[in-house]
């Protein structure tokens, strides 16, 4: 009996081992399975055996079920556990090929890539250098996953969330290799990271907003963080800066300070009021489809109306399509977007001056 049990052990560790090549040659090798038709038909042979296995045993218990003899056999509790033991690795045999080939993600292009000791020096131009993968280290250490991701979703790039992000900005396996581990976060308290580096990499701003938020965004939640070290508060705005920049061009110190934003208080007012009233649930700002008509070039177009009617987008009509939508609506569109009566005139317009931003006469 232990003679059976040895060579069913030795077959179950045997096959996978056996087996894997062919199941590895089924793939792309640097692509994890993401869906069923993907699984090479080596996996699901695998697979139905441990079902079919499965449903055997059921059979050979019904049939035993009530015929027990007088003195129980030793050889079938031999058999049920020898049995036992070829499903569970089995199992484990299933798991491990698919384990096995989800390691196998290469870095893509734009991978975060620093080793220790590596230091960057600070491309907004003062003489500031930091350890991006210590800072990393502090990242974790003072909680900010808490509040920030390190990951932008698809539909980040759709709803604003993304803050400029465009479709091949959206987070890939491979931008996340060469990390240390993963914080990729799942609150989103702050904005997204992903591309701070790329927007601001300035470590004097990142580290004067991480002493003090509130003092570049008066509303800001944020913690104030003043009471780090500076090596910590270098290394950790070093760390942001490496974000959404390719390491080699940091390195080289050809990533530019990008145009210094000259927008007015009105615009960043209704940039924030677009998202946070959930304006951007239904109105794009990039001329992409949406329920409601794109706000890129709105102003001064002339609006063609459900009735037939026209109507020039000055300032009145914008803020009678907020008042009151229903008064005039736009063709091709349905009579659905939510009166705002409650907002107040500065309110207004800022959505007027966000909206006017966006090109148009
Ligand atoms: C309690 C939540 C919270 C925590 C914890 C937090 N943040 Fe923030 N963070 C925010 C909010 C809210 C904003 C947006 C307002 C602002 O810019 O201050 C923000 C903005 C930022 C920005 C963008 C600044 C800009 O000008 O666009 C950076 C960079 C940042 N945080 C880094 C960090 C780092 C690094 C940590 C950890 C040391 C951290 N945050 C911890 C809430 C948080
Ligand atoms: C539930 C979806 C929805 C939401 C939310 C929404 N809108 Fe609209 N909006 C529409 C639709 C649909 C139209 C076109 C029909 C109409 O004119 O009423 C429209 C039209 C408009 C227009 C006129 C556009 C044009 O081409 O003439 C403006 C301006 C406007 N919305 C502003 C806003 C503002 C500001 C907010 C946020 C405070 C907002 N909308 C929120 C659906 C929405």
């Amino acid at each position: 009996m232990r003679k059976q049990c040895l060579l069913a052990l030795g077959g179950t560790l045997l096959f996978p081992l056996l087996s894997s090549p062919w199941v590895f040659a089924q793939h792309d090798a640097h692509r994890p399975w993401s869906s069923p038709e993907e699984a090479g038909w080596l996996y699901w042979l695998l697979a139905a055996l441990v079902i079919g296995g499965l449903f055997l045993f059921a059979l050979w218990a019904l049939y035993w079920r009530g015929k027990e003899p007088e003195k129980p056999s030793t050889g079938r509790y031999h058999a049920l556990g020898s049995l036992v033991v070829v499903m569970t690795l089995f199992t484990l045999a299933l798991y491990l090929i698919v384990a096995f080939q989800a390691q196998s993600t290469p870095p893509s292009a734009r991978a975060w890539d620093w080793t220790p000791g590596e230091t960057l020096a600070d491309p907004g131009g003062a003489n500031l250098s930091g350890e991006p993968y210590r800072g990393y280290d502090v990242f974790l250490a003072q909680g900010c996953t808490y509040c920030h991701t390190l990951y932008l979703r698809p539909e980040d790039v759709v709803t604003g969330w993304g803050e400029g992000a465009k479709a091949e900005d959206v987070s890939q396996i491979g931008d996340f290799v060469n990390f240390p581990y993963a914080l990729l976060g799942t609150q989103r308290d702050g904005p997204d990271l992903t591309l701070i580096g790329r927007k601001i990499p300035d470590m004097t701003y990142q580290m004067e907003h991480l002493r003090d938020p509130r003092k570049f965004k008066p509303k800001s939640v944020m913690p104030t963080y003043g009471y780090l070290s500076d090596r910590d508060l270098r290394d950790l705005a070093a760390f942001l800066v490496s974000l959404g920049n390719l390491p080699a061009e940091l390195k080289a110190g050809q990533v530019k300070q990008p145009e210094p934003t000259t927008q007015d208080a009105a615009v960043q007012l209704g940039q924030s009021l677009y998202r946070s009233l959930g304006c951007v649930g239904c109105h794009t700002a990039d001329g992409s489809a949406s329920a409601g008509p794109t706000w890129k070039e709105l102003f001064g177009k002339t609006e063609t109306l459900a009735d037939g009617s026209t109507a020039l987008v000055d300032e009145a009509y914008l803020i009678e399509s907020i008042l009151a939508p229903g008064e005039k609506v736009v063709q091709n569109f349905g009579n659905f977007m939510p009166p705002y009566p409650q907002l107040s005139q500065e309110q207004l317009d800022g959505l007027v001056a966000y909206i006017k931003s966006l090109g148009g006469q």
